[in-house]
């Protein structure tokens, strides 16, 4: 059976580790550094288990040697944005608990593959890659597949046609900069942009670039955990059963897109290897002026990581 350790075991992780644990897809372990919350919500899932017959063990800990020898490390570790919070006091907070987080893990299992959830996603991604030194292909950062999702349910609602009919792609960064490509999502071939008028259009274009802050105002005690928790578990299923699944992740950029030295959303091939590709679409001029105005953003966001940690 495959290993898949999840660091950080609150409302996405511990989702993560029930979609994961109800496909059968690896033995998990929930890492937290709360005492007793990952024990117990391990075990709440492990005594569910038989209810499905699914053979997967579930551990929850406090420590990381019992992570040893993961094939997949899934960072989801991190705080919430609180009132009186800055945006640098929360990217400080958040990197050192990524850092550590990825560090420790590293330590136990040399091999694994890191997919990283902690927002701000594609700066944390980027901080997980320079404190690991690992290359490219094993530090994926989640965010193109929520993004494309949310958009997808849009469309389906908008349209009433079946979403194994609707395919978006939405690309860049994880903010509200991202670029939903209208042009190559499509219903059944139909590109998007031919098959809805373009104010329908462009109101599911706001509304996916603000689908997690629709979903935080109405919770108002956290963030979106469903979607964002499979989309990870969709990366790992890719990899684990080496899919050659292409789906948008935050990935390394090093030339690609004129992109260098950043965390962004590109379309990936996702295999055994972690990131095995990088797909290189054509865009017009106003999909590029979209995707640098959204690289700008991410690229500020890396330099204030910067500015605070030394990496
Ligand atoms: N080591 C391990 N776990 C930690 C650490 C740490 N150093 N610091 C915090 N945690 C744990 C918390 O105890 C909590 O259980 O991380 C968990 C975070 O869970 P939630 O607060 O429920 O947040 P969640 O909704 O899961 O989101 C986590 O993922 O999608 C992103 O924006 C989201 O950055 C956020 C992250």
């Amino acid at each position: 059976m495959n290993k898949v350790s999840i660091i950080g075991a609150g409302n996405t992780g511990a989702t993560a580790a029930h979609w994961l644990a109800e496909r059968e897809l690896a033995d998990i372990v929930l890492v937290d550094v709360v005492e007793g919350m990952p024990q117990g919500k391990s075990l709440d899932m492990m005594e569910a288990m038989p209810i499905i017959g699914k053979d997967v063990k579930v551990i929850g800990t406090n420590n990381y040697a019992d992570t040893k020898d993961s094939d997949i490390i899934i960072i989801t570790a991190g705080v919430a944005r609180k009132p009186g919070m800055s945006r640098d006091d929360l990217l400080k907070i958040n990197a050192d608990i990524v850092g550590t987080a990825a560090t420790e893990s590293l330590k136990f299992s040399p091999n694994a593959i890191f997919i990283v959830l902690t927002n701000p996603l594609d700066t944390m991604a980027y901080l997980t890659m320079k404190m690991t030194k690992l290359p490219r292909e094993r530090v994926i950062g989640q965010a193109g597949i929520l993004d494309s999702a949310r958009m997808r349910a849009f469309v389906a609602m908008e349209t009433g046609v079946s979403l194994e009919n609707i395919q978006c792609y939405v690309l860049g960064g994880h903010g509200d900069e991202m670029v939903p490509l209208t042009r190559h999502s499509n219903i059944a071939g139909i590109p998007l942009n031919e098959y809805l008028p373009a104010d329908k259009l462009e109101a599911i274009v706001n509304r996916t670039r603000k689908g997690g802050g629709e979903i935080v105002n109405l919770l108002k005690t956290g963030s979106a955990y469903y979607a964002p928790s499979l989309a990870c578990v969709q990366m790992t299923e890719a990899i684990l059963k080496d899919k050659k699944l292409i789906v948008p992740c935050a990935a390394y950029m090093n030339g690609e897109y004129g992109l260098n030295d950043m965390y962004f959303g590109v379309p990936c091939v996702l295999g055994a290897k972690g990131i095995e590709r990088i797909i290189e679409y054509k865009f017009d001029d106003a999909e590029k002026a979209m995707f640098e105005k959204s690289a700008a953003s991410v690229k500020e966001t890396h330099e204030a990581l910067k500015s605070l940690v030394t990496l």
